[in-house]
């Protein structure tokens, strides 16, 4: 993707999916944080100026206008800060007004601050001044989003998912780590990417699928090094071109969880595609109706277990062990799975027949 110029820029097909998803998981995310937290962070740190050439709204305002929308801010009494850091001026004063004509509308608890800064400088003084008293940074959804690979250093994340409820969603610019002996200093920038000099073992990769793999495997694990106990990937593309990748990282299980649903949701629809980490080549469109590979994901994680409760299943299908989601497994797999006898069920454990109930005990055949 080449970096604009022009303070506003024509919004792109993939990053039209970017937000979409965005929307989605935000959407999902707040019942669920705002449940164990009364004070929470929504960071956006490579903000944009809040619009697109025609019109569209960029992340700050879906993320202000989503957590506005959400029925649940009728009835509980958390706040929440918005932290939206952008360090070109003409951007950040096209947000500010933006914000402005918004902020009338918007409810007392929402705080917003919007800096023009670099995020690696701006979030890592905000850090230390939470160090120094002792104090620890609220439960956040970070927004990482920068046009190429610098000022994303890893050890910021790092510090980011120190708290435990914390969760991150960066893009990761391939195109620009593939081209990346064009650059000058670009070892730096991507030592400081990855957290480690590994990925120069990947780069010089002859087979484009072979590096991509190598390159985000290490990505991946290094975000779960710096805290992510789950990590979901996708694949944003412009016809056969991969443009980014979107990493999401989190401690927890329904996070997990809810992120892959939300890409489900958003994914047959629009001029992009995604496409999973773990299936070869699953791109989700509108016609998919082969689980078949959920299916043999479970025969193969649970063969030769004996006895195992549905729980198990669902846990591993929610897990980033898999590009699948909870609210597929009874309709999409076990149903089929017991018609084609492909598993046994303890009658004893369910009342009706193809019910999958909390404590349904099944074996794989
Ligand atoms: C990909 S755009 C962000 C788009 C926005 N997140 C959205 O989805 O609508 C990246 C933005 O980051 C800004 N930027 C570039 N380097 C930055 C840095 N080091 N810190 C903060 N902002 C930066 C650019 O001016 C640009 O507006």
């Amino acid at each position: 993707m080449a970096t604009p110029r022009k303070t506003i820029w024509t919004l792109e097909p993939h990053s039209k999916g970017k937000h979409l998803v965005l929307q989605a998981y935000l959407k999902a995310w707040l019942p669920i944080i705002s449940s164990w937290n009364k004070r929470i962070l929504f960071i956006d740190g490579f903000a944009g100026p809040g619009v697109y050439e025609h019109g569209e709204d960029g992340s700050p305002i879906i993320a202000l206008q989503t957590f506005q929308q959400h029925a649940n801010l009728k009835h509980t009494d958390f706040e929440i800060t918005f932290y939206f850091i952008e360090k070109d001026e003409a951007r950040k004063e096209n947000l500010n007004s933006l914000v402005d004509q918004l902020k009338p509308t918007l409810p007392g608890s929402f705080h917003i601050h919007i800096e023009q800064s670099r995020f690696d400088e701006s979030l890592t003084d905000a850090l230390d001044e939470i160090d120094a008293q002792n104090q620890r940074l609220a439960p956040c959804f970070a927004m990482i989003d920068p046009f190429s690979v610098s000022d994303t250093p890893m050890s910021l994340i790092e510090r980011i998912l120190r708290n435990n409820a914390s969760e991150v969603y960066i893009s990761v610019m391939y195109e620009w780590i593939n081209r990346f002996k064009e650059h000058e200093n670009f070892e730096k920038h991507l030592d400081s990417l990855f957290g480690c000099v590994e990925w120069r073992n990947g780069i010089e990769i002859n087979n484009s699928g072979e590096r991509k793999t190598f390159l985000f495997n290490l990505y991946k694990s290094q975000l779960k090094k710096a805290g992510a106990k789950y990590v979901v990937h996708f694949e944003l593309f412009e016809s056969n071109r991969l443009v980014y990748a979107i990493f999401f990282g989190t401690k927890h299980l329904t996070g997990c969880d809810r992120m892959k649903q939300a890409i489900w949701k958003v994914a047959p629809f629009g001029d992009f595609a995604f496409r999973g980490t773990h299936s070869e080549q699953l791109t989700l469109s509108l016609e998919f109706s082969d689980f078949t590979p959920l299916i043999r994901a479970i025969q193969t994680k649970f063969e030769g277990k004996g006895w195992i409760d549905i729980q198990q299943i669902l846990d591993y299908v929610m897990s980033d062990e898999t590009d699948f989601h909870s609210a597929q497994v009874k309709t999409k797999a076990l149903r089929q799975m017991e018609e084609k006898g492909l598993i046994e069920i303890d009658e004893s454990s369910r009342k009706r027949k193809k019910s999958y109930p909390t404590g349904t005990k099944l074996r794989i055949v």
